[in-house]
């Protein structure tokens, strides 16, 4: 079976891996370079590694805790039975996970963990880590790799996926489709993703038709260093570690707003947070002093280096931070398995809508969903799909209008790669125009009336000419975007990161 697999963080590389493995004719396509999507920023490390009182069970438990009740059962029980097999074959695969002085693999805690269960790699650097070993992996096998393939759009014909055009018009004719192309965390401004992170697939998959879900629940990181320079994230590890947040008073503010403190759920934390930056009109302090500066230096060395790059001594003053955009927790609607709604197609990793994260990911359940899936959905390329009843929701908002590719102008023609600097075309859509936007009403606070206006104004945009890389770029943005605040809009009710304030509450603010 010929086999294209779009992307290549963890998701993509262990489908394509195990896909080589089980005899598949495996061809991994990647937009930029192999081993530089959103895997290789990945701190924190990989949920699953179990010590004594801990179990799949309480992970699983914990997992629906933190996504607020919604996420599926099975699937969440799909994630947990899975994990101790993933850790194991990313062994097998090269990677070193830390070790005790006894040589027990050692366990990280974050927010919303009853234990610690975090499997790290090289400290801080676990995402790294494992990309690299990956990635060696695929390039010493048979496997055709074509970087700097941007994959536009997917060749349906009489509803089944069969292929993928490129950017450059080249079709790719394939049995499977398996799409593994990341989030869209560059729908905003201030985000830990990287350039690039543009909703590709999501996008390629609402032009097609295909079942997406669960799109108004956007994760904002709470402690991403806001000194001006720059995003970048400061693991929620730091706090498993004792790291504190503190106001402007110096006030450990999140013990009035739950009792887990800086370990709530990551959406309870990003709120307190930003609710506290507004109201003393600063950002708020994280704290890791307390953890002293040989410790921080061993166990977090790549957050240590860059923040001393930026002159910043996080041994001795507390730094700045903010929340940002980080994850978003729905996508493609999946089966346990990664088949899409369109027969052809595979989806996993975060492109995916699987119901694991249900309104809110657990922390490092992200790298262990790419692991446990991307095997899972490999295994199922040549199996029959199953007989109905579909396992499909409908679905949520608006989302299957974000097509529209053809017959728009072509202002964005040579932009810069991130396209921040676009020259706006007459209607006012640019990726600068578009991400304030979906920062200012469709953020992490959201109330009626601007997700309203926000709706109003996506769908009065017309997506650019894809006709340059940034082009297309800008029009999944779009795509994504349009999806992504209908969806909110039509959510009326707060859940997990999708929180809705009364319109009144954001204007006086
Ligand atoms: C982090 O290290 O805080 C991020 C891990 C994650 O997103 O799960």
């Amino acid at each position: 079976m010929h086999v294209l697999v779009v992307g290549a963080g963890i998701a993509g590389l262990t489908a394509a891996l195990r896909a080589d493995a089980l005899g598949h004719d495996v061809e991994v396509l990647v937009k930029g370079s192999l081993g530089d999507g959103c895997t290789p920023h990945a701190q924190g490390g990989i949920a699953g590694q179990y010590g004594p009182g801990d179990s799949a069970a309480l992970h699983a438990l914990d997992t629906m805790h933190a996504g607020d009740g919604h996420g599926d059962p099975a699937a969440i029980a799909a994630l947990v039975d899975g994990a101790t097999a993933a850790l194991e074959a990313l062994v097998d695969s090269g990677v070193r996970f830390d070790r005790e002085p006894d040589g027990s693999t050692a366990r990280g805690l974050e927010a919303a963990h009853s234990l610690p269960r975090i499997a790290h790699a090289g400290g801080d650097a676990t995402g790294r880590v494992i990309s690299d070993a990956l990635v060696a992996r695929l390039r010493a096998r048979d496997v055709r790799i074509r970087e700097h393939a941007f994959a536009a759009d997917l060749l349906v014909e009489a509803d089944r996926v069969h292929g993928i055009r490129l950017l450059s018009g080249t079709e790719l004719a394939a049995d499977a489709v398996l799409l593994a192309t990341g989030g869209a965390g560059r729908l905003y401004p201030f985000t830990t993703n990287p350039v690039g992170t543009t909703g590709d697939g999501i996008a390629m998959a609402l032009r097609a038709g295909a079942v997406v879900a669960d799109l108004e629940f956007v994760q904002f990181h709470p402690t991403v260093l806001a000194d001006g320079s720059g995003p970048f994230l400061i693991s929620e590890a730091v706090r498993g570690a004792g790291a504190v947040l503190r106001d402007a008073d110096r006030r450990r503010f999140l013990l009035d707003e739950h009792p887990d403190a800086e370990l709530a759920p990551r959406d309870v934390v990003a709120r307190a947070v930003a609710a506290r930056a507004l109201a003393q009109g600063a950002p708020v302090l994280l704290d890791a002093s307390g953890l002293g500066r040989d410790a921080l230096a061993h166990d977090f060395p790549t957050i240590d280096a860059e923040l001393r790059r930026r002159g910043l001594d996080w041994s001795a003053r507390p730094v700045p931070v903010s929340p940002a955009a980080h994850y978003l927790m729905g996508g493609i609607v999946t089966d346990v398995d990664g088949r899409t709604s369109l027969p052809g197609l595979w989806a996993v990793g975060e492109t995916a809508r699987t119901g694991v994260h249900g309104a809110n990911r657990l922390a490092s359940n992200s790298l262990l969903e790419g692991a446990v899936f991307g095997a899972r959905a490999a295994a199922s390329l040549a199996l029959p799909s199953p007989a109905s009843p579909s396992p499909f929701p409908p679905p949520s908002g608006r989302e299957s209008d974000g097509n529209g590719v053809s017959g728009a102008r072509s202002e964005s023609a040579g932009r810069t790669e991130a396209g921040e600097e676009g020259t706006a075309p007459p209607d006012g859509f640019s990726r600068a125009a578009l991400q304030r936007l979906m920062w200012e009403k469709v953020g992490l606070l959201r109330d009626d009336d601007g997700l309203a206006e926000a709706v109003e104004t996506l769908h009065s945009w017309h997506p650019p000419l894809p006709d340059t890389a940034a082009a297309q770029e800008d029009a999944n943005l779009l795509a994504v975007a349009r999806a992504v605040a209908s969806a909110a809009l039509a959510r009326t009710d707060s859940l997990g990161a999708h929180f809705r304030l009364a319109s009144t509450l954001i204007g006086a603010s």
